[in-house]
């Protein structure tokens, strides 16, 4: 049986920290509460969104519409041979202690995705994505609910539309879909190692382990980034703010004439990918605190909230650090964070 309250406080359920009130909440639990949801003329009428743990969310007001809190849960193996397995999850449940379960069952894949906030459902969403694996590396299928006919479609990693932070749920399918669940391919023996990504390689080297293992890159990464990004737990942040800039060879050809110390990587599609953080580092921004909020001192990346900032505010800091590297750089930054 659904229960639909009204005006409750978000404060908990994004990891800004940020003091907003939705109209109408409810919690589901089960593809039963959906179905049963979408009958219900609040659902139908009013503005809604589907909440996962609310970790690549801001909220600027208050939400005049229904907020949908996924905690749908379980996993279960649905194939596997002597080398591979495809495990289904539920989407509400927590990435990183997924994490930590396929770690304790040696299933090798989403190691190097440790530590990374949210639940399984919104990670293809956005394709989430760290120290070079992706989302789109290891997912099999997705299983969806269509919000307003209730029937259920399975889509295949292709037709999923996987890019940079993309996927089709964000584009052409935005809002149409609900994510119930998710296939993910991963091994069981001869795991493939991704520590091609700087970091890692240093403090793998750094910590001087006997073998590398899933286990030693998980542990290598959620060092690598309890010493950059900052514990959503203690300081209110919702990862990278902005994504980082793709351009044409020709644009950075032209634009590293600005700064030839620009840092970039080359992408498989012959674009180059510069990271936002240094642009915005290279504005004079990284550590800047404005009363209750700011730009994080190890990662100018990400955007803070160290009290009881408000979500306007952090969006106001974000337009004048977009224009701040606008003007030195000539070059736009797009938001990761979904703004509310
Ligand atoms: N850099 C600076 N100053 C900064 C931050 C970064 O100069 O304040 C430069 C450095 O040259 C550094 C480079 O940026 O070597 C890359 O920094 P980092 O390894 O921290 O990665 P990133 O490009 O800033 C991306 C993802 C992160 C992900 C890391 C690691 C995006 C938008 N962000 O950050 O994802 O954890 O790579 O793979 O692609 C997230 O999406 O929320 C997120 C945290």
């Amino acid at each position: 049986m659904i229960h639909v309250q009204k005006n409750i406080q978000l404060k908990s359920f994004n990891t800004f920290g940020i003091k907003a009130h939705a109209r109408y909440f409810c919690v589901i639990h089960s593809e039963q509460d959906l179905e049963e949801l979408i009958k219900l003329p609040v659902f139908k009428n009013e503005k809604r969104l589907f909440l996962g743990g609310g970790s690549n969310i801001l909220f600027t007001k208050d939400f005049d519409g229904l907020i949908i809190k996924n905690e749908l849960t379980g996993k279960a193996i649905v194939e596997q041979d002597e080398d591979r397995l495809l495990l289904n999850v539920k989407s509400g449940e927590n990435w990183h202690q997924l994490v930590m379960f396929c770690l304790k069952n040696d299933w090798g894949g989403i190691e190097n995705l440790s530590l990374i906030p949210g639940t399984v459902g919104a990670a293809p969403i956005q394709n989430i994505g760290a120290y070079g694996v992706e989302m789109k590396d290891v997912i099999e299928n997705v299983e969806v609910i269509n919000v307003t006919s209730g029937a259920k479609t399975i889509f295949n990693n292709a037709a999923c539309s996987f890019g940079y932070r993309e996927s089709i749920f964000k584009t052409q399918l935005k809002e149409k879909y609900f994510i119930s669940s998710v296939t993910l391919s991963l091994t069981k023996k001869n795991h493939q190692l991704n520590i091609n990504y700087g970091a890692i390689k240093d403090t793998l080297l750094q910590q001087q382990v006997a073998a590398i293992t899933i286990q030693t890159i998980s542990d290598a990464v959620v060092k690598i980034r309890k010493s950059k990004l900052p514990d959503p737990s203690l300081v209110g942040n919702a990862g990278s703010f902005f994504k980082n800039p793709t351009l044409t060879y020709d644009e950075f050809t032209r634009i590293k004439k600005i700064d030839t110390s620009m840092p970039y990587y080359t992408t498989e599609n012959q674009s180059v990918k510069i990271p936002a953080g240094w642009l915005i580092e290279q504005c004079g921004w990284k550590g800047k605190r404005i009363n209750n909020i700011g730009v994080h001192q190890h990662q100018a990346l990400v955007l803070v909230n160290y009290g009881d900032g408000n979500g306007e505010d952090i969006f106001e800091l974000s337009t004048q650090i977009a224009s701040s590297v606008k003007d030195k750089f000539d070059i736009i930054l797009a938001t990761e964070v979904n703004i509310v």
